[in-house]
């Protein structure tokens, strides 16, 4: 059976862990100038609904790293933008390719593309998930922190993509995470139900960002407003007042706690330029670890 990357909840700690730990190794052997041509002579394909700097140009670089072709297609130039079935593009590309990443709106795009393609899917962003992004989080974590377990993990700002994915994960591999969010902007509540039943007592939710912070070891924020919000960005701009994660903030949490950010960032709103260029600070580190990750992704998945 085809194996896809579309959800944490696929998969279970040990397989998340075997991913976080060949992600390193690739990392070391690049430094190293050892080459690893898993992917020869194979391409994948890299297509896109909404704009990205981070995500495309990793996977292209990572597959070309891997000895691969990676090939970006535009929804807005190709046929699924004049509205041909998810399901048709997938049974077609996935008769040439021998991969495919899609970042998207709905959860149930990825889902319907990979259903009906023959080749791995990775999610490279929905409204709802971002598992690339978090594992590449992780991965930077555990290189700063020298692992991930008894940590306290913090979220502040909007219930998002990211905030969602970061419960999933909080539940599969056990840690606490305590998340802030305006009312009215709380992370997707059945995605809160099956982490808090999966592991109770691990994840938080509160309205004070002080009390998710306090003692944090790991804090993580994002834009108030992701792709396909922009008309909400004013109202959001109102409501967020509070969440940005400055200097004041920051001092609730561990002296020496790491600060993530997957970028884009816009300073003076979730973030100040105070921390996001300050000591604490890990975001460049993160985004590099967005390749590393995918490409142990790209060499589990695609055989
Ligand atoms: N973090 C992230 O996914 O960045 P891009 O939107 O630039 O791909
Ligand atoms: N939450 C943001 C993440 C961007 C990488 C968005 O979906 O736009």
């Amino acid at each position: 059976m085809t194996r896809h990357f579309l959800a944490l909840h696929d998969y279970t700690k040990s397989e998340l862990d075997a991913l976080l730990a060949l992600a390193a190794d690739l990392k070391d052997k690049l430094k190293r100038g050892i080459q690893h041509r898993h992917l020869g002579g194979k391409t994948v394909a890299l297509i896109f609904e909404k704009a990205s700097t981070r995500t495309r140009v990793s996977f292209e670089v990572g597959v070309f790293q891997l000895g691969g072709h990676g090939l970006f297609i535009s929804s807005a130039n190709s046929q699924m933008g004049r509205g041909e079935p998810i399901k048709d593009s997938a049974r077609v590309m996935s008769r040439y390719c021998d991969g495919i990443m899609i970042r998207t709106f709905g959860q149930e795009i990825v889902d319907e593309f990979a259903k009906y393609s023959d080749v791995p899917v990775i999610n490279g962003l929905t409204d709802l998930f971002h598992p690339c992004q978090i594992m590449a989080d992780l991965q930077t974590v555990i290189e700063h922190k020298k692992g991930y377990e008894g940590l306290k993990f913090a979220w502040v700002g909007d219930g998002n993509n990211m905030a969602n994915t970061w419960i999933e994960a909080a539940a599969i591999f056990g840690f606490e995470l305590r998340l802030a969010c305006p009312v009215g902007y709380e992370p997707d509540l059945r995605i809160m139900a099956w982490a808090k039943a999966k592991a109770p007592g691990l994840i938080s939710l509160t309205n004070d960002p002080r009390v998710a912070v306090a003692g944090a070891d790991v804090i993580n924020t994002d834009v108030w407003a992701s792709m396909g919000q922009e008309a909400e960005q004013k109202e959001r701009e109102k409501v967020f007042v509070g969440y940005c994660l400055n200097d004041t903030l920051l001092a609730y949490a561990k002296p020496d706690a790491i600060v993530l950010h997957c970028l884009p960032a816009h300073r003076g709103e979730e973030i100040s330029d105070s921390v996001i260029e300050g000591k604490n600070s890990v975001v460049w580190d993160e985004a590099e670890n967005r390749l590393h990750i995918q490409k142990a992704i790209m060499v589990t998945l695609i055989k």
